[in-house]
Formats: structure tokens, sequence, C-alpha cells
């Protein structure tokens, strides 16, 4: 089984040039299961949440997650990509997993980092692992990796790889990753974004770094372009 990363700089606010970027990304590659950023089709930044509230879409029937479909059935992979759920009047940071076949499952994110309190809801479900045939799967957004109970109870509900869609403003999580995939026997693939976003007073610098993290450290692979 092959897996891999997609590490870009999303444009805040811009979902149509985003979802245009990932089906130019994501057509030139070659993996089984691939992994997408945190919020990669709207940016991380926000000032309200109405503003975020305005780019979120509702799951599976939002553009998307057709568009991530439509890319996972053209490309015969699996797919996780961070966008911002909409459900009812609930607003999720969350991440959905696409197949050949279509729209698998949905996580959201429950440990919401900083300010993200202001925008979203937390996730209101444990983390789950979905059997996809290759392997089984468990989602963890982003901050996720400071708490290792998330990834325990995925490794304890069976997963062989965690999907780890990231927007990384702190610069231990790529170590960290490698005691939790040491400590709970599973792999790992961080994606990460990179660029900076600043609104007003407040800037978020995003480090890139996405790696994929396996229990043996000898076969990890790391991005350390921060491109
Ligand atoms: C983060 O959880 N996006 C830092």
């Amino acid at each position: 089984m092959r897996t891999g990363f997609i590490q870009f700089m999303p444009v805040l606010g811009d979902v149509d040039r985003n979802i245009a970027r990932i089906s130019e990304l994501v057509r030139g590659t070659d993996s089984d299961l691939l992994v997408l950023p945190e919020l990669c089709n709207t940016g991380y930044h926000f000032i309200s949440r109405a503003e975020a509230g305005a780019l979120a879409e509702e799951v599976p029937q939002g553009k998307t997650t057709e568009a991530l479909c439509r890319l996972a059935k053209g490309k015969q992979t699996f797919i996780v990509a961070g966008l911002i759920e909409k459900s009812g009047v609930k607003c999720y940071n969350a991440s959905v997993l696409v197949g050949p076949e279509g729209y698998i499952a949905t996580y959201r994110k429950i440990h919401l980092f900083y300010e993200e309190t202001l925008w979203f809801d937390p996730g209101d479900r444990e983390p789950e692992v979905w059997d996809i045939g290759i392997c089984r799967v468990g989602l963890m957004i982003c901050f996720d990796w400071i708490f290792p109970e998330t990834t325990r109870i995925l490794a304890l509900k069976g997963a062989d790889v965690i999907c780890h869609s990231a927007n990384l403003v702190m610069t231990r999580c790529p170590d960290a990753m490698v005691t939790r995939c040491l400590e709970n026997r599973v792999f790992a693939v961080t994606a990460n974004r990179v660029g900076t976003e600043t609104r007003g007073e407040k800037s978020f610098h995003f480090q890139g770094r996405s790696q994929i993290t396996a229990p043996d450290v000898s076969q990890q692979q790391t991005d350390r372009r921060g491109k």
C-alpha cells in the first residue's frame, strides 16, 4: 500500500480556487491513501464565527466533498481532507474520508486550538476507525496530537494508519508524533500546510514539515523543505 500527503498553501476564503489547486495536486499523485491539510479548502485564520460559517458546507453534499469524491474515483484512491462542516446551526472543524466508491465518513475535531473555540463547535463524537479494505484508518485533526488519548483511542479501536490533517503552528508536533506512533504501534500521516495568514495584529505561520511516521522510526518520511 502507498500513502502520501499534499502540503500546500490554501488561499484564505477562496474555496473555488483551493479546490482547483487541490485537484491539480491530487491528479499529479500516485498513492492508495492521500492526506490533505486541515481546512484545506478555506484557509485557517478567521475573525468571526459568521466568516467561518459562510465557508461551511454540508457533508457529503457540499461542493468540496463532491469534488474530493470525483478525484478519489478518478485516481482510484482514498482521500482524507479538512473542511468546515455545517450541520444545522453547528459548525465543525472536520475532516472527511472519501474513496473510489464515494463518501465514507466524517471526523469532527474534538480539541479545538486557541480561537477556534470562538468559530467552531467542538466535535461531539468519539474518534473512529474505518476499514477501507487496504487498511483500517483513524482520523484526527491537528491539535488532537497534544492529547495522547486521541491516538490511543484510535489504536485501541484497531487503526493501522492515523490520517492527521493539520495546520501546525507549534513546532513540537512532528517529534511528538514519533512517540505517539511508537507507543501505540501505528503509522500516521501528518499533512500540514505552509504559508502565513495575517489578520490585523495577529499572524499565524504554518511550518510545513508534513511527515509519514512509522512505529519503527527507520521508515519515517519527512518533508523538511517547508514548502
Ligand atoms: C491547530 O490545531 N490547528 C493548531
